[in-house]
């Protein structure tokens, strides 16, 4: 249906209304853009389809799209690509990368699992391709409780990457699980003090978080779950307000979805942006339309990685 032409050398052709050139590409590519919520708001506002990494994989896995643009970052757009062997995935910067996958390289990890065989092992889907590989379920943060709680109680799991969600997951099934030691740089920024502060100065709101924030962030929470399940508690819940301990894309959705509430971004322990994944927001409107363009940077992946990985997501898909 297309044909694959080289990269661009300079941006110097972009078009006056991007918007418009890529709701053109995207039908002369019969493409989809799939977005997580911590994409810029532009993004966002293109995207076909904006979730959480669970409902983004099952968008992934049941798209009729010969090309899938993916705006988010690296492990998001292999799990497309694992669902997809045969299809385009396309993510509009290769270098966005994720810390918590960083945080657990396939070498170590390898080592880890080999002292301990008789575990079963759980990876969040936030990991490389390669950990997916050696996985037996994946799960996400929306299924991590769901999934852990369908396992049988003498069963020994190895939960990675991350500390965090390994934790909360803990806690909420009484299960004793075997952690590998990873966390997010963005979400082990947030201040407890200042959320506290926050709270004070704002006593109508709740706080509602990631459960890959840290625990003490977490203990003052009012709500605690994925970014899909904080966007719909804001729209539910009867509070006219809410500090919001993730990413702060996510609020350009709930500022959509309830348009009369207040929402404030969790503040991070330095005067910086670090509550921004500079990951995710390394994709630009001008880089997706440029990868939709030139058909590039392709995700790609050795068969044999492709093949491992596919199993422990299946498994995940069929179990949630
Ligand atoms: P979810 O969207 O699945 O909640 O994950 C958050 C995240 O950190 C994605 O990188
Ligand atoms: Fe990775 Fe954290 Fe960024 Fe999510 S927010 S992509 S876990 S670094």
């Amino acid at each position: 249906m297309f044909t694959a032409v080289s990269s661009p050398t300079h941006v110097s052709e972009l078009p006056d209304d991007l918007f418009e050139a890529i709701a053109t590409l995207k039908r002369e590519l019969n493409a989809i853009v799939l977005a997580h919520y911590y994409q810029d708001p532009d993004i966002q506002d293109i995207a076909d389809y904006i979730g959480d990494s669970l409902g983004l994989s099952r968008k992934a896995a049941n798209t009729d799209a010969e090309v899938i643009v993916f705006a988010g970052v690296h492990f998001m757009a292999e799990t497309a690509k694992i669902l997809n062997p045969n299809k385009l995935v396309l993510l509009p910067d290769l270098d966005a990368g994720c810390s918590l996958a960083d945080s657990c390289p396939p070498d170590a990890f390898a080592a880890f699992k080999a002292q301990n065989p008789d575990h079963l092992v759980i990876s969040y889907i936030n990991c490389t391709a390669e950990i997916k590989a050696m996985s037996d379920i994946i799960c996400t943060s929306s299924n991590a409780v769901q999934i852990v709680e369908q396992i049988p109680t003498h069963q020994p799991i190895i939960f990675a990457p991350d500390r965090n969600l390994g934790r909360y997951v803990m806690e909420q099934t009484g299960r004793d699980l075997l952690l590998w030691d990873g966390s997010c740089i963005v979400h082990e920024t947030f201040s407890e003090k200042k959320i506290v502060q926050l709270k004070v100065q704002h006593p109508e709101a709740e706080i509602i978080a990631h459960p890959e924030c840290e625990p003490p962030v977490l203990r003052h929470a009012d709500h605690i779950g994925s970014t899909t399940a904080l966007l719909q508690y804001a729209q539910t819940s009867h509070s006219p307000a809410f500090i919001v301990a993730t990413e702060p894309g996510i609020i350009h959705q709930m500022q959509k979805e309830a348009p009369h509430k207040q929402f404030i971004p969790a503040p991070p322990m330095n005067n910086c942006a670090c509550n921004e994944c500079p990951h995710m927001r390394l994709n630009t409107l001008e880089k997706l339309y440029l990868a939709m363009k030139y058909r590039t940077p392709e995700i790609t992946l050795p068969e044999a990685i492709q093949v491992a990985a596919l199993r422990p997501i299946q498994r995940m898909l069929k179990m949630t």
